[in-house]
């Protein structure tokens, strides 16, 4: 919601905003739902490279486009797996404060460190220019959908507006759960217990790749958090792979969703919050037999993708037939979480022009409001 409310504060459509490549696949959403446009800065091991984001900044400029912030994740990525390093924080604050472009540093890993360490917040070093969002939602409990935003005075004043104008407030029952679980419970020892349980699984998971992974792959090693980001070789297509994978019954995240310029299709994001370590090694095993399997066919036919021919293309869909094997499968692969594609574009709707006309009914205001069920949506 945070995301969602300085997105709609800061950017009018075309404004460009600033994200490491790969980026946050719900924040990617939020930018394209009030049409800006994201500029990926590429990363390294050690996180956003300054270097990078100087050029693509200086890019903007040349072109005369409007950068309204960066939007980074500086501690266990989402989903790249990497931490920023520390020498190199000071040095974006600066560039940033360089070009006059505000920072949105996004930090709901940051306590979630293997080794315990903590990495001094962007937001502690340049607090004017910087807005920080935190979240209970990997610390406690995501359901509750209860997280805060430290901002520079002017910021906070019309980020309270704004979210007024979208939910009134924000659940204040939840806030008191969290309030007395912060005050009553042993937080900090529980953290200590998830960095285990993820040091833990971590462990299974880079032991895993490292045992079954075919030669040309390679992976990140998060020091914290909760993602691997895994490329493969050329040539191999990870959203085609997907159908396969969940078929064998493992499945990804694919790369290109969390880059909002095509790029990623030779990355998948690998999680493992979740599952037992036994379960991670036997779905990194399966996997790699998928990815084996999409090489082979790859050297025997060239590049293998799922894009169906014309003639198939056009037959209607039916429905499997849940009783039988294939149908089994096939309900399986859907319940799978979607793969991350972007969300309908969605009006600012703190800005009057852009909900003035509505080109689906030809008339100059949809009625009932957001009738055509696209230019004239209010958010909610
Ligand atoms: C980088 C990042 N930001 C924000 C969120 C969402 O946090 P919340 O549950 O507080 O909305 C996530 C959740 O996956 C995330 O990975």
């Amino acid at each position: 919601m945070a995301l969602d409310m300085v997105t709609r504060l800061f950017c009018d459509p075309g404004d460009v905003v600033l994200a490491e490549g790969p980026s946050y696949v719900g924040a990617l959403g939020s930018f394209a739902a009030y049409q800006a446009e994201v500029v990926h800065v590429a990363m390294d091991d050690d996180g956003l490279v300054p270097d990078n984001l100087r050029a693509a900044l200086a890019e903007c400029e040349k072109a005369g486009k409007r950068v309204k912030f960066l939007y980074t994740i500086p501690n266990f990525h989402n989903p790249a797996g990497v931490t920023l390093a520390v020498d190199r924080r000071a040095e974006i604050l600066e560039i940033c404060r360089q070009y006059d472009v505000l920072v949105l540093e996004d930090n709901p890993y940051g306590l979630l460190a293997f080794d315990g360490q903590t990495y001094p917040a962007l937001r502690s070093m340049d607090p004017d220019n910087v807005v920080y969002l935190g979240s209970f939602s990997k610390t406690f409990a995501s359901g509750l959908r209860v997280g805060w935003v430290l901002a520079p005075h002017a910021v906070r004043e019309k980020l309270v507006l704004a979210s007024e104008s979208a939910t009134l407030c924000p659940p204040t029952l939840n806030q008191l759960v969290v309030s007395k679980y912060l005050a009553t419970h042993d937080w900090k020892g529980q953290i200590k217990t998830f960095r285990e349980n993820y040091r833990e699984r971590r462990d299974a998971m880079i032991g895993a790749l490292e045992q079954y992974m075919p030669a040309g792959c390679s992976w990140t090693h998060p020091d914290g958090g909760f993602y691997v980001w895994l490329t493969v070789p050329e040539g191999v297509d990870a959203k085609a792979m997907l159908a396969r994978a969940v078929t064998a019954r493992v499945a990804y995240a694919s790369g290109t969703g969390f880059y909002a310029d095509g790029l990623g299709s030779r990355q998948m994001r690998l999680s493992y919050c979740y599952p037992t370590p036994e379960r991670i090694r036997e779905g990194v095993r399966r996997l790699a037999g998928v990815l084996e399997s999409e090489m082979d066919l790859m050297r025997t036919f060239g590049s293998v993708t799922t894009r169906a021919c014309p003639a198939r293309r056009r037959r209607a869909p039916t429905r499997p037939d849940p009783t039988s094997p294939a149908g089994r499968r096939l309900q399986f692969s859907l319940a799978v979480p979607r793969s991350f594609g972007w969300p309908k574009v969605r009006p600012n709707a703190l800005s009057p022009s852009s909900r003035a006309d509505c080109p689906t009914n030809g008339t100059s205001r949809c009625a009932p409001a957001g009738a055509c069920r696209s230019h004239c949506a209010t958010r909610v």
